[in-house]
C-alpha cells in the first residue's frame, strides 16, 4: 500500500481527529488524550490514553474481523494514527449490556453489578444538542436515521460483537459489563463497525475484584485513571 499521510483535517471530535488522505475512500483517525464526560461538561486529559485506545481498538477490530464482523479498520500507522475506511456514520449509539451499571442502574433503580440472563440493547440518537436521547427502532426509522434492514444488521452484529468480546475479555480475567458501538455506511451502502472500542466506550471490570478498569474512573473521580488504562491494555496483551 502507498504511504499514507495526513491531509486536510475533516473533523475534530472530543477524543479523535479525522484527516483526509490521497485516497478518497480512506481517512486517518488520530487519537487524542482529551477526555470528556456528561456531554462535554467535564473535561480533562488522560495521559497516554490516545495511544492505548488506538492500539486496543485495532486489536479488538482485527479480532472481530476474524469472527466475521466487517469493520472500518485498515492499518495501524503509528502510536496514535490508524487508517480506516471512510464511512458515513449512522447517527445511532448502540449500547449493549451484560451487567447492570451506569445509566441503566440509575434509571431503573437497581444496584450496579447484577448480571443479566440475556444481554440488552438500546439505541440513542447521536446528537449533542439534544444530549443523545434514547430512542427505539421505530423512532430511528421515523427520523430516517437508518433503514429497517440496516437496524436488523446493526442488532445482529452488535450481539455477535458482544458474544465475541465477552469471551475474549473473560480469558483475560475481565468482565465486559457494557459498551457503546457506532456503525457506518461504506459508499456501496454496506454497514461496518466504526468509531472505536476502548476503555472510553466499554465498562471493563476485573472479574475477581470488580475493580473498574475503564473511563468510569475519570467520570466518577475514582483516581488511578492512567494506571487503569495501562492495566487493562496489559491484561489484553497477556
Ligand atoms: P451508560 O450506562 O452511561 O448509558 O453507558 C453505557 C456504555 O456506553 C458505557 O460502557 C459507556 C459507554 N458510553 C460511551 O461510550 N459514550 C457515551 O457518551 C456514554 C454516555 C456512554
Amino acid at each position: 500500500m502507498a504511504i499514507m499521510t495526513k491531509g486536510k483535517l475533516i473533523y475534530e471530535g472530543k477524543a479523535k481527529k479525522v484527516y483526509e488522505t490521497d485516497d478518497n475512500e480512506l481517512v486517518i483517525v488520530s487519537y487524542k488524550d482529551d477526555a470528556t464526560a456528561f456531554d462535554g461538561l467535564k473535561k480533562g486529559t488522560i495521559a497516554g490514553k490516545g495511544v492505548i485506545n488506538n492500539k486496543m481498538s485495532n486489536i479488538l477490530m482485527t479480532h472481530l474481523e476474524k469472527c466475521g464482523i466487517p469493520t472500518h479498520f485498515v492499518e495501524e500507522l503509528s502510536d496514535r494514527d490508524t487508517l480506516v475506511k471512510r464511512v458515513k456514520i449512522v447517527p445511532l449509539e448502540v449500547i449493549v449490556r451484560n451487567v447492570s451499571a451506569g445509566s441503566f442502574s440509575k434509571k431503573y433503580g437497581v444496584p450496579e453489578g447484577i448480571p443479566f440472563e440475556e444481554p440488552t440493547i438500546e439505541f440513542s440518537y447521536k446528537n449533542d444538542e439534544l444530549h443523545d436521547p434514547l430512542l427505539n427502532e421505530y423512532h430511528a426509522i421515523a427520523l430516517k436515521l437508518a433503514e429497517k434492514d440496516e437496524i436488523e444488521t446493526i442488532k445482529e452484529y452488535s450481539f455477535k460483537i458482544n458474544a465475541e468480546l465477552k469471551k475474549l475479555w473473560k480469558t483475560h480475567g475481565i468482565t465486559l459489563v457494557d459498551f457503546k458501538l457506532e456503525f457506518g455506511r461504506l459508499p456501496d451502502g454496506k454497514i461496518v463497525l466504526a468509531d472505536e472500542i476502548s476503555p472510553d466506550t466499554c465498562r471493563l471490570w476485573d472479574s475477581k475484584t470488580s475493580k473498574k478498569l475503564d473511563k468510569d474512573r475519570f467520570r466518577r473521580d475514582l483516581g488511578g485513571v492512567e494506571d487503569a488504562y495501562i492495566e487493562i491494555m496489559k491484561r489484553l496483551c497477556e
